[in-house]
């Protein structure tokens, strides 16, 4: 008899966020995805937003996950307003309400709660980071072995060869934290990026949320529906190529998809480093000659190497996408 693997024991550590929101319902609707826990981060919202989002749509969708609150700022850079205009002032869009009182976050903070769970599982849990990385910089120092305890980081965030959403050259998550994002990047976590040259690829179409919502009519993806016609507003002003089919990037979508399915992209591997000062602030920097022993400080052969995303199937993510949400995950 064929034996089921066991599904991933999974840390979501996130901003949500429309996209997060996105990507933490194909999370919950996955068969091969266990969430053992939400750690929280500034960044989309404030921490508080955060996790209050966090209690909010796992309640609408009928799951008890624990959910921490983690770092509320930058490590050493000033922090900035979130982003109302993309996310909404809310982080899903403005809702117009919301019925349910939802449980209180676990007392732990998202670093700490990271460092337990690691220890608690060690070489089992897979961190996946789809907001500014503080929270995974700080278990990094409250535990040195937690490169070996977690079985895999997947990060959502930074740029190769796409421009940035940011700055010609910075992505969101890392531009928000440089400074955690180049320690997570050089500690030598089994690492993975999943940046913009994959989530640029790939529109996720206001059309396809209908059918979701059509098809569920449930609490939990009608939120989700709001949400995100709020946020394609954003997308569809900025792109010329979704005038005409409004729709989105689901950026942090991506790294689940590549959990479950990495044979739907293309990888490179090599050193990252982040700038963390002047115009060039939160590049991902990418070693694509590591044949070539640059003799600068920084660049050394201590410096890790990261998988990196550069290239993505995206009709067969938004297949993946779309069965996996219209499966009977939602109970009524
Ligand atoms: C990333 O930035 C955030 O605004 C999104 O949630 C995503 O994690 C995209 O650059
Ligand atoms: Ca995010």
């Amino acid at each position: 008899m064929k034996q089921i693997p066991a599904p991933f024991k999974v840390i979501y550590d996130t901003d949500p966020g429309v996209d997060d929101a996105i990507a933490l319902y194909f999370a919950l609707a996955h068969p091969a995805i266990d969430l053992m826990g939400i750690t929280t981060t500034f960044g989309n919202v404030t921490v508080e937003q955060a996790a209050a989002n966090a209690l909010y749509l796992t309640a609408l969708a009928g799951r008890h996950v624990p959910v921490t609150k983690g770092v509320q700022k930058p490590w050493v850079r000033d922090g900035e307003a979130p982003p109302a205009h993309i996310h909404g002032a809310d982080g899903l869009g403005n809702l117009p309400s919301r019925t349910i009182t939802t449980a209180a976050p676990d007392p732990r903070s998202s670093a700490q709660f990271i460092v337990d769970m690691a220890r608690a599982h060690p070489g089992e849990i897979t961190l996946v980071a789809v907001g500014p990385l503080g929270n995974l910089a700080l278990a990094l120092k409250l535990e040195p072995a937690l490169p070996v305890l977690l079985r895999e980081v997947i990060v959502m965030g930074g740029t190769v060869l796409e421009p940035g959403n940011v700055s010609p050259v910075a992505e969101a998550n890392i531009w928000n934290d440089p400074h955690a994002a180049d320690k997570v990047f050089t500690a030598g976590c089994k690492l993975t990026m999943v940046g913009l040259d994959v989530t640029h690829r790939v529109v996720t179409e206001l059309t396809l949320f209908d059918r979701i919502a059509r098809h569920h009519a449930h609490p939990a993806t009608d939120t989700l529906h709001h949400a995100v016609k709020f946020y394609s507003t954003f997308y569809t002003g900025l792109h010329k190529h979704m005038e005409q089919t409004p729709g989105c990037y689901a950026h942090d979508l991506l790294a689940f998809v590549y959990l479950v399915a990495p044979g739907l992209f293309a990888l490179e591997t090599g050193a990252i480093r982040v700038a963390t000062e002047g115009l060039a602030l939160g590049q991902t920097i990418l070693n694509r000659r590591p044949y070539i022993r640059y003799p600068h400080p920084g660049w050394g052969q201590d410096v890790p190497d990261t998988r990196v995303c550069m290239a993505v199937d995206s009709h067969g993510c938004l297949r993946l996408f779309e069965d996996t949400m219209l499966s009977g995950w939602l109970k009524r």
